[in-house]
Order: structure tokens, then sequence, then C-alpha cells
């Protein structure tokens, strides 16, 4: 069998520490900072004009190797050029086989999982990583377990985690308390051998491999944009998106990076507030109606934060209502995604009016997951029904 992380090091971001790569070691040991897994460019052999397949695992030079895929045919998502704004695509990873980004980390972390001998996965979640663990789980005809906020998860994305049999636990109050639980349980002492659940949360830097690659297929359809407006929650995907990005830098397949833009919801804004130097990155009490990042307290906000700082980008925040508006504005674009995934339209129309952007810049903004994950915030303005008893009723409404 080939050895699945052949080409790495895990490595500490911030005292430098290099740790043989496996699939238990999160955390450096030195200083506890989560360490990066670092692909070494001299052991790659892609060529970047010559790739085959679609997907996630077109990429596969640059992803861990696993003797067992797990794979629903995740990534290739639409890009799609906005009418109102022509410089501007909308990534739409509702695409994805169970509606959202997740899926692109779920196939890299549910493989490795289905090597090992672990009974099952774990996830702490708001509700996508959930249903993806859930469904990429039963695929691999593994257990899955997953530790959701009580009462704050969206109804859609319940149901998925339900569909696909996973056995669900709730706990009171939010999903950094839901995160704590998971963390606590499996990552006690920097070590996961011997725990029957792989955790497959953002902290699992192989999952997050698989969540690089929409970065490697914005460069194929579009080449290297100007700015990538994200919507950060726990910080994962962001850092995610940032390492694709920079991989390419050094394979020298580009020869920029785009400036990361992390958007948060005004009421759940840890990392702003953290980049605006008013304390740690950390809010009690998050709300939002973006229940997808309703989060206070960002594992990932380190590996967040640098891929905003180290490529000149920012973090803003947006309030529900210019979420909700974004939402219908893509809607009207025929684009439908959950709250969450307007947000980065949301942070655009904010960093544009701030003089942040150009109307000239090249955008692409990543529409994390798909409108019908949260049925019920479409529902909530009360949408006018026409009510008609007769085709003499309908057709005069269709001839004025
Ligand atoms: N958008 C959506 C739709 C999400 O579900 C999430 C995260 C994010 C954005 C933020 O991504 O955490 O990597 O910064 N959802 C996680 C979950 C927390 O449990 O489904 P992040």
């Amino acid at each position: 069998m080939i050895r699945p992380f052949r080409k790495y090091v895990l490595k500490c971001p911030r005292c430098g520490y290099e740790v043989e790569p496996s699939p238990f070691v999160m955390r450096c040991p030195r200083c506890g900072e989560l360490l990066d897994a670092v692909i070494d460019s001299g052991k790659v052999r892609l060529k970047w004009g010559e790739l085959k397949g679609r997907g996630v695992w077109r990429y596969r030079d640059l992803l861990p190797e696993l003797s067992r895929v797990i794979t629903m045919g995740e990534g290739s998502t639409p890009l799609i050029k906005l009418r109102k704004y022509p410089n501007v695509y909308v990534k739409f990873e509702g695409a994805n086989p169970t509606g959202s980004f997740k899926d692109r980390g779920m196939t890299v972390g549910v493989s490795l999982a289905a090597t090992l001998s672990v009974k099952g996965v774990i996830v702490a979640s708001t509700g996508n990583t959930a249903a993806s663990a859930a469904a990429y789980s039963a695929r691999a005809g593994l257990e899955c377990v997953v530790v959701l906020p009580k009462g704050s998860v969206a109804r859609s994305k319940l149901a998925q985690a339900v569909l696909h049999g996973a056995r669900i636990v709730t706990v009171p109050g939010t999903f950094d308390n839901a995160l704590e639980y998971v963390l606590d349980l499996v990552l006690g002492n920097n070590a996961v051998n011997g725990i029957n659940y792989y955790p497959l949360n953002s902290i699992n830097p192989w999952r997050l491999e698989g969540q690089k690659t929409t970065a490697f297929e914005i460069v194929e359809e579009v080449g290297v944009p100007d700015f990538v407006f994200v919507p950060v929650g726990n910080g994962g995907n962001i850092y995610a998106i940032w390492k694709g990005f920079r991989e390419l830098l050094e394979l020298g397949v580009i020869d920029k990076v785009p400036k990361m833009v992390g958007v948060q919801a005004e009421g759940a804004a840890p990392m702003v507030k953290y980049w605006r130097g008013l304390g740690e990155a950390r809010v009690d009490n998050p709300r939002t109606v973006a229940s997808a990042i309703r989060i206070g307290r960002p594992v990932n906000w380190f590996r967040a934060y640098r891929a905003v700082k180290y490529t000149d980008g920012l973090f803003l925040e947006v309030s529900d209502e210019e979420i909700l508006r974004a939402q219908g504005m893509l809607g009207r674009e025929g684009i439908g995604t959950e709250p969450a995934g307007a947000a980065s339209l949301a942070g655009y129309l904010k960093a544009l009016s701030e003089g942040f952007v150009d109307l000239d810049d090249k955008v692409v903004l990543i529409a994390t997951g798909h409108a019908l994950k949260d049925p019920d915030v479409l529902l909530q303005g009360n949408p006018q029904f026409v009510e008609i008893s007769s085709l003499d009723e309908l057709m005069q409404l269709i001839s004025k």
C-alpha cells in the first residue's frame, strides 16, 4: 500500500515544530497550535495541463493517497457569472451531493477513516457537516455520530442526518458547546488513538485537504481572481481555499494569490473583532439568521487569520438584513443559496461600498450551501400567493 501521507509533513505554523504525518495528530505537541499539512512540492508529479477526471479527485496528486476512496462526484461545482456584476462569479457549492462544500472535505476525511480501524466518525455541527458526514459514512459503511446544538440546526440539515442514519446527539447551548464536547472527548490528550470514532471537524487537516480543491477549480476556470469572499464560521474553509492557491503558487502554476476576504454575520463575528484589535476571537452567545455560521469561538481562528493577513485581505461583518437581501438578489439570478452562503455577496456589496474592492476587480464569491438547506428562512417573509378557483381567473391573471 502507498503510504497516504508520503508527500506531507505536519508543521506547526506558530513554533515551526515538525511532526511525522498521522491521521491522529492534529495539534502541535510542543505549543498546542493546529498543525498544517504541508505538501513537499518536490514530491508532486502533477502536470497542471494534463489533469484527468472531474471533481475533488481530479487533483489526487495534491491529496492524501488513500487505498479506498469514498466518492459521490463531489466538486466540479458551477462557477456562475452574475448578470448584475459581470466581473463577479459565484462558486455554487450547493451543487455538491449533500448540498454544501463540506462534501469536498468528507470525501477525503471519510476515505481516510475507512482505512483506519474505527467504527465510525464523529462531528459537531451547525448542520452541514453533519449531513455530509452522515451521507459519506453511509456510503463507506461506517457509523456516524453527530453532536448538534439543540434547536438551532436548520430543518433540512437535520433531516439529511436522519435520512443517512446518523446517531444524533443534541447538547444545550451553541455549536461552540457541541464542538467542545467532541474536542474534549477525542482530542483530550492530543491523540485520538484508541477512540472508536474518528473526528472529522475542521481541526482535522486531512479533511481540509479536500476543501482546498475549490481554489484549483477556480484557477482552472477563470485564472486567479483579485478577491475571493468566503463566509466564515469556524474558519476552516477560508484557510483551506487559501492553502489551495498557495500550493499552486509554490508549484509555479500561478504567479499570485487572491486577497481572501472573510465575511461574518454581525452577531457572530469573533474574527472581525480580533481583526480590529478588539480582543480575542471570541463572542459569547453568537446570534444570526445564518445558523450555519452561528459560531462564537472559531477553532481555526489562527488559520483563518493567516489566510486573510498574508493575502492583504480583510474580515468584515454584515447584518442579517444584508445577508437576507443578498440571498434574495442571488435568488433573482437563479442561484439558490442558504443565508450563510449569501454572506459572501453581502460582504462583497459592503466592500464595494467601502471602496475596498472595485467594480473592475475579478471576484469569486463562495456560495457555501444550497437554499433548500433552510426553507424556513425562505418562507419567513410570508410570501403572497394569488388564490384562484377557476381557469378564467388564471386567464385574466396572465393576460394583464
Ligand atoms: N457556510 C456554510 C453553509 C457552512 O455550513 C459553514 C460551516 C460555513 C459557511 C463556514 O465554514 O466553518 O469552515 O468557516 N458549517 C459548519 C457545520 C460549522 O457544522 O456545518 P467554516
